[in-house]
Order: structure tokens, then sequence, then C-alpha cells
């Protein structure tokens, strides 16, 4: 599998390539599949569909990575907070008063569906296409739960790492413990290799970063190398800035995912030697397509040449995107 060799620091040549929300609404077999589910979380939950969505973007455009179809909100959902998603605003949770409320037991039984996806998925995708796991790193999903919903500020979450750091930190070691069983169990139903996504990072001040982001990841990932020796686990601290060093050498990910904002030059310097990188065109170029779109692809792979890199965007996929130029950005890429 060619995202593994990538993963193990051997330069692949074309680099292996995905798109973070490869399997999403810019695909009407998805809007299709969606439907047939009744809604998200559902389709999330349902692994049939779920293991359908996954294949879609595989079989369409021939990634070299699946990633398991659900989301990180599954998890505090599993944990037993409310979860719902308003059409056309994104994820609701009733904000968290207490811990007293989630149940760490209970969330393997309410997430079993999305293991069983991880299952269907090991016997059906090509042999040579890499199956990536994930979870939201802890930072991030306390973020939602929290604040209740997105935005990109969650002011309570900010506030309350200053007032209550104890209720913070009660929330995220309860996420560590629930995402290693969750890891795990993915990892043992056949995930190739694992990723934490820490979205939203980039909102903490440096020692919150290193206490709330780096701290909790690296238990994470500790958990994991130990129970599963040899397992790859990429990170993705978005908008870390110049913490992504620091993030690199002390969180124990094998592979650092890049936003858009980020120079990979700058993260080559920034991060130890062999660190393995994962982006980052900008997801806007996949909608505009053309001229602007070919040249900054064609520029990232002179960067990344010689290097063991993850072809990939910054950020996810928007739905307005034209399958026609994720078509031509595979053509530019296989024939680098
Ligand atoms: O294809 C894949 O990348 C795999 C599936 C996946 C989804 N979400 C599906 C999804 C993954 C890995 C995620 C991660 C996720 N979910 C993150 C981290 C990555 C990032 O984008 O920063 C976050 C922050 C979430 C929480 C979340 N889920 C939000 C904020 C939203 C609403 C925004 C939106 O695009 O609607 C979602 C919904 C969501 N997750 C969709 C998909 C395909 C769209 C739901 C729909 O079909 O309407």
């Amino acid at each position: 599998m060619k995202l593994l060799q990538a993963l193990n620091g051997e330069p692949v040549w074309p680099p292996p390539v995905w798109l973070m929300r490869q399997a999403g609404r810019y695909l009407p077999e998805y809007r299709a599949t969606r439907a047939e589910a009744g809604d998200f979380i559902r389709l999330c939950l349902n692994p049939a569909l779920a293991t359908e969505v996954t294949l879609q973007p595989i079989r369409k455009f021939g990634f070299d990575a699946a990633i398991l179809f659900s989301d990180i909100l599954i998890l505090p959902m599993a944990l037993g907070q409310g979860l719902r998603f308003a059409e056309g605003e994104g994820p609701r949770l009733p904000p968290l008063e207490t811990v007293d409320i989630l149940d760490p037991a209970k969330a393997p039984d309410v997430y079993a569906p999305v293991i069983e996806t991880v299952r269907r998925l090991k016997t059906e995708l090509p042999t040579e296409t890499a199956l990536i796991g994930f979870a939201g790193g802890p930072a991030t999903v306390a973020c939602y739960m929290l604040d209740g919903q997105g935005g990109g500020d969650f002011p309570r979450t900010r506030r309350l790492a200053y007032e209550k750091p104890d209720f913070v930190s009660d929330v995220l070691n309860i996420l560590v413990d629930a995402t290693i069983a969750y890891l795990s169990a993915q990892i043992e139903a056949g995930a190739d290799c694992v990723m934490l996504f820490e979205s939203w990072a980039g909102i903490f001040p440096a020692q919150q970063f290193r206490d709330l982001v780096i701290a909790p990841n690296k238990r994470i990932t500790a958990a994991l190398k130990e129970r599963y020796p040899g397992v790859k686990i990429i990170g993705f601290p978005r908008l870390a800035g110049l913490m992504l060093g620091e993030y690199a050498r002390e969180s124990g990910v094998d592979a650092v995912g890049l936003d858009t904002v980020t120079d990979i030059e700058n993260a080559v310097v920034a991060c130890p030697e062999g660190t393995v990188f994962q982006g980052n065109l900008d997801p806007l170029l996949l909608k505009l397509g053309g001229e602007a779109m070919e040249a900054a692809t064609r520029k990232l792979l002179a960067t990344v040449k010689n290097r063991p890199h993850i072809f990939n965007l910054g950020h996810g996929i928007t739905p307005d995107v034209p399958e026609a130029n994720v078509v031509r950005l595979m053509e530019i890429i296989r024939s680098a």
C-alpha cells in the first residue's frame, strides 16, 4: 500500500493521494445514499450504507486510501451527549455542564456499527487501498461538547479552560480513554492506520496548546503504540502555526497533516527530520479548477518530490466541488 509506504518514511512517486471529506455532498451518489439512510447520523450508524459511501470516491477516482465514513462527533454521542445535525447549520449538542452525564461503559455498544463498517470495508476494499480509521482529537471534540456547536471561536470552551480547568481536564481525560478504546477497536477491525483530527488546535494559546492538545494526543499515541507496535498515526493539528514543531516532536504521531496556511518548507524546518507530511492544497482550488488548480498542484508536487509525502488538501472538500476537477487533479498527480 502506497500510503503505508509513505507513512513508513519511504518516498513514493507519484505520492499517494486521498482527500479529506472525499465521501460527501459533492457526489450525487453520496446524496442519494444519505437520503436512503434518512439523515447523516443514521448514515454513520448504518454499516451497509456507510461502507457504500466510503467506497464511492474510491470507485470513482481511485484514491490510494479510503477513510472510514463516520464523524468525530459520534464519540461524544456514544458517551451519552445528545447530537443532531441541523440542516445547513452543522452539529448541535446540549453544551456539557457536568461529566456525570457521560457513560464511557456504554459507548462501545453505540459505536459498534462504526466498527462493523470498518470490518466490512476491510473485506471490500481493493488490496492496494489503505483504510484510514479516525477520531477527533480530544481538544477539538471537547470544543463541540462544551460549546454545543461549531463556528470556530468556541467562546465557552476558551473561558472554561481558564476558569474551570479541572472540569476541562476531566472532559479531556474521559475523551482520551474513550478515544484509545475507539481507535483500538477500529485497528482490531482492520484499519491500516488512524488519524486524529485536531481541527481547532489553533484556537488555544501556547501553554494550553501543550496541555490540551499535545499532552492528550501523546497519551493516545503512546497507548496505541504500546498495544499495536508499528501502527501509524497521522495527526492534524490545524492552525498550529509555530506550535507545529513542538506538536510533531512531542505528540508521538508519525505524520503531520498540514493546513493551507503552512508552507511545507517551513514545516520541514520546524519538525524533526523524517517527519512525514500530508496536505496541503487549498480546497478552494479544487472548486475553482483550471489553471490556478493545475499550477498549484504542480508546485506542490515539485515541493514534495523525493520526500515521503501524502498528497491531500489542507482541509475538507466543500460540497460545491465539480467532480471533473477531482478527475483532473488525479490525472496531474498520477502523471507526475
Ligand atoms: O470523507 C471523510 O473525510 C470521512 C468522513 C468524515 C466526516 N467528518 C463526514 C462528514 C470525517 C473524517 C469528518 C471529520 C470531522 N467532522 C471534523 C474534522 C475535520 C474538519 O472538517 O475539520 C469535524 C470538525 C467534524 C464535525 C462536523 N461534521 C461538522 C462541523 C459538520 C458540518 C459541516 C458540514 O460540512 O456540513 C459535519 C458534517 C459532516 N461530516 C458531513 C460529512 C460528509 C456533511 C453531512 C451531510 O451529509 O450533510
